[in-house]
């Protein structure tokens, strides 16, 4: 794939001294999408990243009095493991907020993994977006989309050098980390978003993120490169991951 210039009109960076002022900021900015979604359209409907890093956010709003009636809950990926494995993350969802919060069931809309083949879970789940969102073609827009960003450049389940990557006609696909299946949003799902909210913290996450941030890079090398939405790009980094920018 060609090397890509980095689409930069929309998008905001914010370096925050450390991670717990990030996660202040992201639940700030959150509330706020939040609030103009339920005034314009009666309802916010937001994907959750997975991970380690968007846990103590998760928390965070979990001891919030929010109109969680108006709130429809999604995930940008999932493993593809049962909702009970500790690897789920649908479960680190359920535990740090889900099951804190007087959420209605019908409200969290998580992707199952349950069938023993990736590929029909993905069809499901994109079948199931699609009625939510009473939308038989293209490809609805979700208020917020929560992103995550490993030290590898990839993003949701999008993973560097892998087919997910190149899935331009689906909602849903199978991702690919090191030969197990993930399910996956796929790029053109997250990029229809209003609002995609990148939270990357870490040292670790340095080298990536200058290769997300130059001006040209492989895409298909640093996967969270073609996340360029229509809508809102927020990337919320602290000090350490920010260093070499
Ligand atoms: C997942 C995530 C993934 C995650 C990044 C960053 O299922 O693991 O969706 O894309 O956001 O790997 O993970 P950390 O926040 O733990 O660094």
């Amino acid at each position: 794939m060609q090397d890509s210039k980095m689409a930069i009109e929309n998008r905001t960076v914010e370096v925050l001294d450390d991670k717990s002022a990030l996660i202040q900021r992201s639940q700030d900015l959150i509330l706020s999408r939040l609030q103009t979604a339920i005034d314009s359209r009666g309802q916010f409907t937001m994907a959750l990243a997975g991970g380690s890093t968007p846990k103590p956010l998760y928390e965070a709003l979990s001891t919030l009095s929010l109109p969680w009636s108006k709130i429809h809950i999604f995930w940008g990926d999932e493993r593809y493991v049962p909702a009970t494995d500790q690897d789920s993350n649908q479960l680190m969802a359920r535990q740090a907020l889900l099951d804190k919060i007087e959420i209605p069931a019908s409200n969290i809309h998580p992707m199952d993994a349950s069938s023993a083949d990736p590929a029909i879970d993905a069809q499901k789940h994109e079948a199931e977006l699609r009625s939510f969102f009473q939308l038989e073609t293209g490809f609805p827009v979700l208020d917020l989309i929560l992103l995550g960003m490993g030290d590898d450049g990839h993003t949701a389940s999008l993973f560097p050098h892998t087919e997910a990557l190149m899935v331009r006609d689906r909602l849903i696909t199978v991702g690919n980390k090191d030969g197990q299946p993930r399910l996956t949003f796929t790029v053109p799902l997250i990029n229809q978003a209003r609002c995609v909210l990148f939270i990357v913290a870490g040292a670790n996450k340095r080298a990536a993120l200058k290769q997300i941030f130059a001006a040209q890079a492989d895409e298909t090398h640093y996967p969270a490169r073609l996340i360029q939405p229509q809508g809102e790009l927020l990337w919320l980094l602290d000090r350490a991951a920010a260093e070499e920018l």
